[in-house]
């Protein structure tokens, strides 16, 4: 199966009324990690590369990789998401390498810190979906900002200082015409998102609910949907590192969001946690080992079990074959005779 939009991934989770996790990487691993929980779990999928994804492994790899997944893997459907660009010129050099999908994070400004205005945010965002519809390559936009900064990007703070208000929501699609919208709620990257359970005074899904209710067709996104769950946690300090208490976001918060037109969820954090917590695991019991495969074996594992565990908790398990592809020069077609419905 070819690379798929993530504009007909996300159209079918919501006839089906499930979520789909985006799932970010670096290497080959990931990858794998990734489409062995999808074949597993017969999913659809998404699979992101951050602009630091990209500057790691030279994109080019990373994007010949992805024909290899979907040529070993060809009953899943598959799509390369760019997340968080920070420029026109960022979002059209993945567009140009074959990215069938991108982020332009316009909620800050190119140093990916300082929040940006509005209209910057439209302008920014509307040039971005008028190169990327004709070309069939979905676009997802972001209003409102997320907090934190651990990771590089963010506008730090908490995560209620900038959160999305409904009303600029409405008007940001319409002028915009995107076909997903990441909106801040309370969330950050990172795996210091909460000092406690977050309950409804940390974590905005009254606002999720309230968008929704304006939106009720667009597709939602949450980004920083870890949950930082503390077994991974207690496996990394058991074998000699120092993570501080922290919470992440509940899976039945991210399922309540789901019944609430959430389609699209990211997680990073929960994965690179597992992956730590497996190689410390090989470095403190077997010290003596140095095969790069005796490590990066079980910490495939451990985020395949990871991502296969989220795939059945969003709801995208068992919808790998529903549907066939929609081919990205049809997209080009259907966007151009605005057959894709308006957002
Ligand atoms: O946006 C946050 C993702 O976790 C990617 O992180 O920018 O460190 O690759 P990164
Ligand atoms: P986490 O840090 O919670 O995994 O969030 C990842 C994310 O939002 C990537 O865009
Ligand atoms: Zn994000």
């Amino acid at each position: 199966m070819p690379l798929v939009s993530m504009r007909q991934l996300l159209d079918e989770a919501a006839k089906g009324g499930y979520g789909v996790g985006a799932f970010n990487v670096n290497n080959m691993e990931q990858i794998q990690a990734i489409m062995d929980a999808a074949r597993e779990t017969q999913s659809p999928v998404i699979i992101q590369a951050s602009r630091g994804a990209r500057a790691y492994s030279q994109d080019k790899f990373l994007y010949h990789l992805m024909l290899a997944a979907a040529e070993l893997y060809p009953e899943i459907p598959l799509v390369m998401h760019l997340d968080h660009g920070n420029s026109f010129e960022t979002c059209k050099s993945a567009i140009d390498l074959g990215f069938t999908s991108v982020m332009m994070d316009g909620s800050l400004l190119e140093d990916g810190k300082t929040p940006s205005t509005f209209e910057q945010n439209v302008e920014v965002t509307r040039r971005v979906v008028e190169i990327a519809h004709a070309k069939g390559v979905t676009v997802e936009g972001e209003i409102g900002v997320l907090g934190g900064i651990e990771d590089g990007h963010g506008a730090g703070g908490s995560g209620l200082d900038h959160v999305t208000d409904p009303d600029q929501a409405v008007e940001f699609v319409e002028k915009t015409g995107v076909d997903a919208l990441a909106i801040a709620i309370g969330t950050s990257h990172g795996a210091y998102k909460f000092t406690s359970k977050p309950d409804g005074s940390v974590l905005k899904m009254d606002v999720l609910i309230a968008i929704h209710k304006r939106l009720p067709h667009v597709h939602l996104v949450m980004h920083g949907s870890s949950s930082v769950p503390k077994h991974l946690q207690d496996v990394i300090n058991q074998y000699g590192g120092k993570l501080k208490p922290t919470w992440g976001v509940p899976v039945e918060e991210i399922q309540l969001g789901i019944r609430n037109g959430v389609r699209k969820i990211n997680v990073d954090t929960d994965n690179r946690l597992a992956i730590t917590g497996a190689i410390r695991k090989v470095f403190a019991e077997t010290p003596e080992k140095f095969d790069p495969r005796d490590y990066m074996k079980p910490a495939r594992e451990a985020m395949k079990k990871v991502v296969a565990e989220r795939m059945t908790q969003f709801g995208q398990a068992g919808h790998a074959g529903d549907y066939a592809p929609i081919p990205i020069a049809e997209m080009k077609q259907r966007y151009a005779a605005e057959a894709v419905a308006a957002k």
